[in-house]
């Protein structure tokens, strides 16, 4: 993992704002179409909806999601990215796109009917992610629903591994969140297993459990920084990382 925020920034920052950076594989121009024409086909019906990307990247899901819901609000924390991303919504007048880390997030509960990740608790570590899944938890209206996708135990491209990224068990998320989130369906990339003889690109759908019993955990002030300090790492890995 990171020595520090600044150096998971640092990575991301030197990724370039195309496919190929945003999925950190030189095959991207071939695959991206299929990737993205996958996870789309396992979303629930977004019409309507208040959406919140997290780590949205120049916006490969973004201008989908602008396409067919009420309202999207994208969410990164490389400045090029969101340009990029705003550029490519600079048609839809129903997005807001913050520079942001997403552990400095506060939004109003229940703001949101559907909370997307596409690749992102693969660079967070383990209880970034519990807080994380508790926010996500409260942000959702009663009825919301929850997709992610992660790399889970290799890389996406096994010929190249990233020293920083958490290639996880998908038993580790399936654990963590049961309490916050109801499983309605989960699936695999298959264009990964065609070509790389991969199945472990992971996806979830979850709904909100509305009976969790979260402790109350610290959150941001709305609109400001967190208060909440993160664990010190002090692991030997550069700011290297990818899918
Ligand atoms: C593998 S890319 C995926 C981008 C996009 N979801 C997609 O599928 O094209 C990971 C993205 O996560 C962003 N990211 C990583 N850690 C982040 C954090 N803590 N806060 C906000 N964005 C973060 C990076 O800047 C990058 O755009």
């Amino acid at each position: 993992m990171y020595n520090n925020d600044n150096e998971r920034l640092i990575f991301w920052k030197q990724q370039n704002d195309d496919a190929t950076g945003m999925m950190c594989n030189p095959d991207a121009p071939r695959l991206d179409y299929s990737d993205r024409t996958e996870i789309i086909n396992a979303l629930p019906d977004l019409k309507g909806k208040q959406i919140l990307e997290l780590a949205a990247g120049i916006g490969r899901f973004t201008t989908y999601f602008a396409s067919v819901a009420e309202h999207v609000t994208a969410i990164d924390f490389v400045d090029k990215f969101i340009e990029k991303n705003k550029r490519e919504c600079s048609n839809c007048f129903n997005t807001t796109h913050l520079v942001a880390d997403v552990m400095d997030l506060n939004f109003e509960n229940e703001s949101f009917n559907f909370v997307f990740i596409n690749w992102l608790f693969m660079y967070l570590m383990d209880d970034e992610i519990r807080i994380l899944g508790e926010r996500i938890n409260q942000w959702l209206k009663p009825e919301g629903l929850f997709f992610f996708r992660e790399s889970c135990v290799s890389s996406s491209n096994p010929n190249r591994t990233h020293a920083s990224t958490q290639y996880r068990d998908p038993k580790f998320y399936i654990d963590l969140l049961k309490s916050n989130f109801i499983l309605l369906s989960q699936g695999n990339v298959a264009i990964y297993e065609r070509n790389y003889n991969n199945p472990n690109q992971c996806w979830w759908l979850y709904q909100k459990n509305i009976n969790c019993n979260s402790e109350r955990i610290p959150r941001p002030a709305l609109g400001g920084i967190t208060e909440l300090a993160r664990p010190v790492q002090s692991l030997l890995e550069g700011p290297q990382s990818g899918i």
